[in-house]
């Protein structure tokens, strides 16, 4: 299912493809929009989630006994804030006891360096895999920022889920984190003046709440 660079893996199927074209059409609004990243964001956390290790159980079917599997605990997604909130959403769709901790984070328009503003996270984070999502993969400023905070917290196994990248913001972010690794539905061809992906989507925060600058 995905095309792998190193610690770049690209999903390449035709259900991304369709729903990405989607999300990148102006014409769709908000409500069908938070429904696309959420579908997409259960592809990634799938793709993201294929190595992790599992525990033997033994139950009951209402017809014999079986020696099962379950995923070991805890896992964490981290959205950052807003725009990861769109694609957290299908993550936890599938994966529910997944702890949810927050990072607050907006881009400087003029620096476009991000700036910091809310924390909150699991405190067991550090004891299993930690998916840092945020759909923009664009200057690689915010994800690189991210990953920093939580190597920080003691955080060892941290990957990101993004929805679009930059070859820019990809190549920077492989030098400031060359073991995470990173799954993205689409690799698009640049960055703009303004710092924007194109051809892209957008800005995703605005296009998932409705707002805008
Ligand atoms: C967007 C996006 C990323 C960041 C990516 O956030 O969600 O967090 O920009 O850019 P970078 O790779 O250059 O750092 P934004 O500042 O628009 O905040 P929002 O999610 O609240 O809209
Ligand atoms: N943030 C967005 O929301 N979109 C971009 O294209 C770049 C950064």
């Amino acid at each position: 299912m995905a095309k792998k660079s190193s610690q770049f893996h690209l999903l390449d199927h035709p259900l991304i493809h369709h729903l990405l074209t989607e999300a990148r059409d102006e014409r769709t609004q908000p409500p069908r929009f938070r429904e696309v990243m959420a579908l997409i964001g259960e592809f990634l956390a799938v793709e993201a989630t294929r190595d992790l290790p599992t525990r033997r159980v033994r139950i009951r079917t209402p017809l014999e006994r079986y020696e099962g599997q379950t995923l070991q605990l805890p896992i964490t997604i981290v959205p950052i804030l807003r725009a990861g909130l769109g694609l957290a959403a299908g993550f936890h769709r599938i994966m529910p006891e997944a702890h949810m901790g927050h990072l607050g984070m907006f881009r400087d328009e003029k620096k476009l360096s991000p700036v910091s503003y809310f924390e909150k996270l699991p405190r067991d984070a550090a004891k299993g895999p930690v998916f840092i999502i945020d759909p923009m993969l664009a200057t690689g400023g915010s994800a690189i920022s991210a990953v920093k905070v939580m190597h920080g917290h003691g955080c060892r196994d941290v990957r990101l889920l993004c929805l679009v990248a930059s070859p820019q913001g990809a190549a920077r972010f492989a030098k400031a984190h060359p073991t995470v690794p990173v799954f993205a539905a689409a690799m698009d061809r640049q960055l703009d003046e303004r710092g924007y992906i194109l051809p892209g989507l957008g800005d995703a925060g605005d296009r998932l709440f409705g707002t805008s600058d």
